[in-house]
């Protein structure tokens, strides 16, 4: 591997471990709280979790350890998108293992969830972990979506860790991956299997979010990575003075990285799809109020400007969601004939004539790439893939016809010239910022501290997240507590509630107070690149979202 000098420079960082990991790890004992219920539907989650539901909280003390003499063979998998720390958590569990008896060893399931239904594995060795300490990606192992759901991948999943003499998983990945490790965990129970299960809190999204668990890890760094090149633009566009420039920042349906970045930038428009959903704004509102905003800014001569559009926002625009669930029904209902129809004309008459008479309409006002777009990028399932739709784009073409309509009215004399970016995959695998360094390594090396209590069915939780490192709070949450039953597929299912910006909440409140004064001054904040070295205000601050909740 060719390494960077900021990558060796990065093998030589220590994470900092809250305090009470900092100690001789045979010195560590447990304290177990009180009791815990599921979020909601409590009798059956009872009923469904019989053999693990209701377990206490666990924080980590001063004390003796229960560790098992015997060395434990550990698998880790990480599951899903990337996110930035994936590797300090599988150092942290080395470390923490090896610590505690040096002939433990560790397993990484290759390529996500399907590397354990397939045997795919390698030992993490020393050598191999510190090639990976503090860096992004998931190369070290992969990652992968395959979903851990049936009675029958338990059962092999069960068979491959016997085969390999693993008595403990480690699963990090998302809500759903975070659900599957506690389903998994009530099966082993159940079937009196003598394995572990143990989630990690990781997406980029910022959407595995609770009384307990206070940020998923990967959200620091990626908010602040798109933030620097935001920042970046803004000063583009504040220099030449030319571009109104439209940015889609990834995080699935919540909008919690677009309310982030534009709490670090300042940006003139910042859309978040929970305040279009709950007051019911419909597509031309949004434009509407984009288009005033140019309009305002042009009068001083500032023909230039930044929104940003978070990438589920087609989802929350009322007569969008109800034309895309129709689409959704028509297609998977005559996708044979749907095939058949070669053109896109034909296929636009077709949909035009079956669709309600006002999603219809909604289709017809549409451009026509995004109008393709609807009918061509769909999932296994034969839904409209939302997250590809060019919502920066839409915009643009529809503001661009407002502005034109308004001059020929004599009503708007500035000009309007568009970019469009997407940022996403530009920030998944960056460099852990120090606060994702320090939390991952710290959520790794808790993880193993729970198995080694014996438990199962457990999220390593880091909390206290807005003090420095070293004070933060170490323990275990039982999953079971951060779980409801939802509607998946037509049926009720458990899972972990999906947080979605909270619009009563410090973060969007702040933002609520400072937009329209964004909107028409050019107040832009540049952070710049992520600093690993220097002083604490400039390296070691923790997200505005989570230093806001905490306030
Ligand atoms: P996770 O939920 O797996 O953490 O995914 C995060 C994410 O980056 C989303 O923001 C985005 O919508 C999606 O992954 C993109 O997925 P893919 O990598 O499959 O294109």
């Amino acid at each position: 591997m060719n390494v960077s000098p900021l990558q060796k420079a990065r093998y030589q960082f220590k994470p900092t471990l809250p305090s009470i990991l900092q100690t001789d790890i045979e010195k560590i004992g447990i304290e177990y709280g009180e009791q815990t219920e599921s979020a909601d539907n409590q009798t059956k989650m009872k009923e469904l979790f019989s053999n693990t539901y209701g377990r206490p909280t666990v924080k980590f003390t001063n004390g003796k350890s229960s560790h098992r003499d015997e060395p434990v063979n550990i698998g880790v998998v990480l599951s899903g998108g990337q996110a930035p720390g994936g590797h300090n958590v599988i150092a942290g569990i080395y470390d923490a293992m090896k610590a505690a008896n040096s002939k433990s060893k560790l397993y990484g399931f290759l390529n996500g969830p399907a590397g354990i239904l397939e045997n795919r594995l390698i030992e993490i060795t020393g050598q191999y972990v510190d090639q990976y300490r503090n860096t992004g990606g998931f190369d070290m192992i992969g990652s992968g979506r395959t979903k851990l759901e049936t009675e029958a991948q338990f059962a092999t999943t069960a068979e491959v860790c016997k085969q390999n003499s693993i008595s403990a998983i480690v699963i990090i990945g998302g809500d759903d991956s975070n659900t599957n490790a506690a389903v998994l965990a009530e099966y082993y129970r159940k079937q009196q299997i003598d394995i572990s299960v143990i989630g990690v809190p990781k997406t980029i999204d910022g959407d595995l979010k609770n009384e307990q668990v206070e940020v998923s890890f990967g959200f620091d760094t990626a908010t602040k990575t798109y933030a620097e090149l935001i920042g970046n633009i803004q000063r583009d566009a504040n220099s030449a003075k030319k571009y109104w420039h439209f940015i889609k920042l990834m995080g699935r349906s919540a909008s919690h990285i677009c309310l982030e970045c534009a709490l670090q930038t300042q940006p003139n428009v910042a859309i978040i799809s929970e305040e279009i959903e709950e007051k019911h704004t419909t597509l031309n509102d949004i434009v509407d109020d984009i288009v005033k905003k140019v309009v305002a800014r042009s009068v001083h001569g500032e023909n230039f400007g930044v929104v940003l559009v978070p990438e589920g926002l087609i989802e929350f625009i009322p007569e969008m969601k109800t034309l895309i669930s129709e689409l959704n029904t028509l297609l998977a209902e005559h996708e044979t004939y749907f095939s058949s129809l070669h053109t896109f004309e034909d296929q636009s008459e077709w949909i035009n004539k079956n669709l309600t008479r006002d999603a219809s309409y909604v289709f017809s006002t549409l451009p026509n790439n995004i109008q393709r777009q609807l009918l061509m990028d769909r999932d296994p399932h034969g839904n409209v893939q939302v997250s590809r739709i060019e919502t920066e784009k839409l915009l643009i073409e529809m503001v661009e016809d407002n502005l034109n309509e308004l001059k020929a009215e004599g009503k708007y004399h500035g000009k309007f010239s568009s970019q469009h970016h997407f940022f996403g995959y530009e920030g998944r695998a960056a460099f852990p910022s120090n606060f994702d360094a320090n939390y991952t390594y710290s959520l790794g090396y808790n993880a193993y501290l729970l198995i080694s209590f014996g438990l199962t069915g457990y999220i390593s939780s880091i909390q206290n997240l807005s003090a420095p490192a070293d004070e933060w709070i170490a323990g275990g949450i039982p999953i079971t507590m951060m779980m409801n039953l939802e509607m998946r597929h037509g049926k009720m299912k458990p899972v972990i509630k999906k947080a979605l910006v909270q619009l009563q909440d410090t973060p969007f409140k702040t933002f609520a107070a400072k937009r329209e004064e964004w909107g028409l001054k050019t107040s832009f904040t540049y952070p710049g690149a992520i600093q690993y070295y220097g002083p604490d205000e400039v390296c070691n601050q923790p997200s505005r979202t989570l230093t806001l909740e905490n306030q």
